[in-house]
């Protein structure tokens, strides 16, 4: 099938970004990208490029080149969706917060709700491609509610699952590793093919059958967080040694079998995609009865969890066990730098368990604003609103977060935070003055000769 209009449903952090480079590198192909949160929409649209809703460095240059030409955004789902000959479901797949595998299943309401619309919709032939993260064998029920419309529409269903990380998708997209699709259709697949053909060599370009790709996605993403959740675990044994977590993963790294990347201890992953997906892994485990598996993988979470307690209990510990009416600074709320994404940052729940002790904290995140980090809160129900209204103030100014604290939270390794005046900063905030690097950042012998009371971790 030569593609000519492609749909895509779902404008966020994968939509977004992933079409915006497919309309780039295919000029003749009409990408329309539909959501039903009309403010998010009119968001993409914005004349001014840095209102977009998503930040992530390269992005905006390719919407303004793109925009209006050959990329659009949209609310008319249905439309669209009718017009192309390729439709995109790239909906969010949240844990499941509500009944049969609460806390640990996808939640697939909204792929479902997508399936629905284009078996409603569609007058013509269409290849569907999965490029939400889904459980394994969720191919079926689409390809199960698509074939049950009674019309003699054919639809073909694909799995594409999408492997950018946050922050530097751009690159990523411009330049993947590899580009997996699943499918059981050979002409589908060299369709989808084709489009990333335009930029993408034909050798990383994987063709699979549709469950190994759908489980190829939450492998990959449970093994890049078990790294973490590995290195993580190593660094409390260092704080116990006198071994230098940093020094330990890069005497592992240079192993070519092992490698550098995913090494970086820190507070814990954040994000939407690691914690998701494992529960998830998790709990198809378990559903097939195979506990060990489950278990296995479950521990990545757990460590994951401990090592963000262990961080506001050293914190607190450090403080002569009491932030009771202390104004702890937080620099970074993101999950991680170059992103204004907070969904699973740690610093929400460091926050939260210092707000338990009844700490006043004070944040500067250089992209996430004070509506965002008050929801993030809010959603936790720990509190009322007013309560966190009242205890967490956010600040455009890091230097103002600062000034009077006892402490210096560093949540996210935004670089930024590398270049300020740190012996300005030691001059205005109450002594001790402590600094907890929560992302390895700084250095341990410059701070401590500005006269700060210096902890990192694994250290
Ligand atoms: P997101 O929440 O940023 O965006 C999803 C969008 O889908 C929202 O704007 C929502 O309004 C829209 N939507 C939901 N239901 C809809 C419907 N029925 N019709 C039209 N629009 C609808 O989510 P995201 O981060 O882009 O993630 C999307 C998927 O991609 C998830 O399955 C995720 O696991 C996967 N993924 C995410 C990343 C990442 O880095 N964020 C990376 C790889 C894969
Ligand atoms: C991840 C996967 O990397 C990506 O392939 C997938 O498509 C989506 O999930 P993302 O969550 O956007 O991407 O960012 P990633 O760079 O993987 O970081 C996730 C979390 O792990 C962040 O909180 C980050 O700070 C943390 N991290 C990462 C570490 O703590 N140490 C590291 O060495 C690397």
């Amino acid at each position: 099938m030569k593609i000519t209009k492609i749909c895509c449903i779902g404008a966020g952090y994968v939509g977004g970004p992933t079409m915006a480079v497919i309309a780039k590198k295919n000029p003749h192909i009409q990408v329309t990208i539909v959501d039903i949160n009309a403010e998010r929409i009119a968001a993409w649209n914005d004349k001014d490029v840095s209102k977009l809703p998503i930040y992530e460095p390269g992005l905006a240059e390719i919407v303004e080149e793109t925009r209006g030409k050959n990329l659009f955004f949209s609310t008319e789902i249905d439309k669209s969706i009718d017009e192309a000959e390729m439709v995109f479901i790239s909906v969010n797949t949240p844990t499941k917060t509500y009944g049969k595998g609460k806390g640990m299943a996808a939640d697939l309401k909204y792929v479902e709700l997508c399936a629905r619309n284009i078996a409603k919709v569609a007058t013509t032939d269409k290849i569907v491609v999965e490029k939400s993260t889904l459980p394994v064998r969720t191919a079926q029920a689409i390809k199960s509610i698509l074939h049950n419309t009674g019309s003699d529409v054919n639809f073909s269903i694909l799995s594409n699952p999408e492997f950018l990380a946050e922050g530097t998708a751009i690159q990523d997209l411009l330049n993947p590793d590899r580009v997996l699709i699943g499918g059981e259709s050979e002409e589908a697949i060299e369709s989808l093919a084709q489009v990333y053909g335009s930029w993408v060599s034909d050798d990383r370009i994987l063709r699979t059958n549709v469950w190994s790709s759908e489980l190829s996605k939450l492998t990959a993403n449970a093994f890049l967080a078990q790294r973490i959740s590995s290195i993580n675990a190593i660094s409390e044994l260092c704080e116990h040694t006198e071994a230098d977590v940093n020094e330990v993963a890069k005497a592992i790294g240079m192993d070519s079998r092992i490698g550098p990347k995913f090494l970086n201890a820190s507070i814990g992953f954040g994000g939407s995609c690691f914690q998701k997906d494992i529960l998830n892994l998790v709990y198809i485990a378990r559903s097939y009865g195979l506990n060990e598996v489950a278990d296995y993988w479950e521990q990545v979470i757990i460590l994951n969890d401990h090592q963000k307690r262990r961080f506001s209990d050293n914190l607190i510990s450090t403080l002569y066990n009491t932030v009771s009416g202390k104004k702890i600074a937080m620099l970074g709320w993101a999950f991680k730098k170059d992103t204004n994404d907070t969904r699973e940052s740690a610093a929400i729940y460091v926050a939260d368990h210092l707000l338990n002790e009844q700490a006043e904290i004070a944040v500067y995140d250089p992209k996430v604003n004070q509506q965002r980090i008050q929801a993030d809160l809010n959603y936790l129900n720990t509190r009322t609103e007013k309560e966190n209204e009242e205890l967490v103030t956010t600040f455009d100014d890091p230097y103002k977060a600062i000034e009077d604290a006892h402490a210096i939270a560093i949540m996210t390794e935004w670089d930024e935070f590398k270049t300020y005046d740190w012996k300005k900063i030691y001059g205005i905030m109450k002594k001790p003055a402590f600094i907890f690097d929560g992302r390895n950042i700084l250095d341990k012998t410059e701070m401590e000769n500005i006269g700060f009371e210096y902890s990192s971790i694994g250290k």
